[in-house]
């Protein structure tokens, strides 16, 4: 029988609980199912579709409106007891075998989004199998990392300042210290290269591929997840390397605006709120920031998981008559987080925030852990041990 161990390296999870992985999910079904169903997409295609934001979209379009849904992720798979996989592979099967169970089709691609050889999987699938057209194109990458599909050259994101140095603190969880960062300044080089990575180039590339295979249904509407933030985290993200590649999604939805024009399609960037995933725990001074935000909003009851902000994104406002948009179009289901009394009491609380009191209940520190341990399968609600092998786990088909 195997042992579930989890194992955290700074603030990047290495170990995986493949039965918790599932119970979460389940779970997030569940939540689903709790709030009802709601008129939306019925054939969505998911980039980015194994965990976080990506995942519980494809959850509330699965079970909130009945969607078949195709999911594309870069996962790994069980090798041996104390390599089991990442936490996405199983949350793919997961996913995969409660939608095959409400007779939905659920299509994973685990490969390269990047590439070109994926896309075209992808459009060969729409069109020989799923119906010829999608009507929702979900874009929720997160990459470190990029291979140019036309050059092979490979581009690393970086998380750096743009004019000056950040000072400030920042927490690990592996060994539960609290510490002061410095977060250098980013070469034009290196805030290219993010740009190249986490900006909207492929998500560009991918529409273009799809308009051009004909697999766009009429009235398309593609999403892409960003983040702004607030003066509280524009030093190091808004206003760092990360801020530059979220403004060419801006761009690139304009430029992909333009190109659905004729299938009555549109592009909308979705200003999402801070949640603990695998991509935001490693944003330095992040974790301190959701500390002390998800106290505050934990004490006014607007904190919110990836599934209830996603599905409460997607029941409300894209598919219902709640949106709120800013002036350059983008939708702000935010508002929560930016709120200025909610922001006003985080500003005050983290400067209160300190070695010795960071992980009490002066903040949400634990809250912050339990999610993030949630990520790889550990700690989650109702959760059952089971008897598993690397045979039964190697078994497994996404
Ligand atoms: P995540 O790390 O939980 O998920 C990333 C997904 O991308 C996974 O499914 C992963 O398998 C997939 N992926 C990564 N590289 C790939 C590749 N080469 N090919 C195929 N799939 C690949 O990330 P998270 O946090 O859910 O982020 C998704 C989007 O949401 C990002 O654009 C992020 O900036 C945005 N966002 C995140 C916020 C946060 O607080 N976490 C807040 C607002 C927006």
């Amino acid at each position: 029988m195997l042992e579930f161990k989890q194992n955290i390296r700074g603030n990047v999870a290495l170990g995986v609980n493949p039965i918790g992985c599932k119970q979460e999910v389940l779970n997030q079904v569940n939540y689903v199912k709790s709030n009802g169903t709601f008129d939306g997409p019925k054939k969505v295609l998911i980039i980015g579709a194994s965990s976080s934001y990506g995942l519980a979209t494809r959850i509330s379009l699965a079970f909130g409106t009945g969607a078949d849904t195709i999911g594309v992720s870069f996962e790994k798979g069980p090798k041996s007891a104390r390599s089991l996989g990442t936490p996405g592979w199983y949350n793919n099967i997961a996913f995969r075998e409660a939608a095959e169970k409400e007779g939905l089709v659920a299509k994973n691609f685990v490969a390269d989004a990047f590439s070109h050889e994926t896309k075209q999987d992808v459009i060969d699938y729409i069109k020989n199998e799923f119906g010829g057209k999608v009507d929702l194109v979900v874009y929720s990458l997160a990459s470190g990392r990029r291979n140019d599909p036309d050059t092979g050259e490979a581009y690393v994101s970086s998380i750096k300042a743009i004019g000056e140095p950040v000072v400030g603190p920042n927490i690990e969880m592996q060994t539960q210290n609290y510490y002061t960062q410095t977060l250098e300044t980013a070469t034009e080089e290196e805030i290219a290269n993010t740009v190249k990575v986490m900006g909207g180039e492929d998500w560009q590339l991918w529409m273009e591929a799809l308009k051009e295979a004909d697999v766009l249904a009429d009235g398309v509407l593609t999403t892409n997840y960003s983040y702004l933030g607030s003066e509280l985290n524009r030093p190091y993200y808004g206003g760092g390397t990360l801020g530059q590649a979220k403004a060419d999604c801006d761009v690139k939805a304009e430029t992909i605006n333009d190109l659905l024009a004729d299938v009555n399609g549109k592009a909308q960037v979705i200003v999402a709120t801070a949640v603990t995933t695998k991509a935001s725990s490693v944003i330095p001074f992040f974790p301190v920031y959701c500390i002390g935000l998800y106290k505050v909003m934990e004490e006014k009851g607007t904190h919110e998981t990836p599934i209830m902000h996603i599905d409460r994104i997607l029941r409300d406002m894209v598919y219902g008559d709640k949106a709120e948009y800013d002036e350059m179009g983008r939708m702000r289901p935010d508002s929560w987080e930016l709120d200025s009394d909610t922001q006003a009491k985080t500003k005050a609380l983290i400067e209160k925030i300190n070695a010795e009191n960071f992980n009490t209940d002066l903040t949400a520190y634990d809250l912050f852990v339990k999610e993030f341990s949630n990520l790889s399968g550990f700690d989650v609600d109702g959760y059952v041990e089971e008897e598993v092998t690397l045979e039964d786990l190697k078994a497994l088909e996404y």
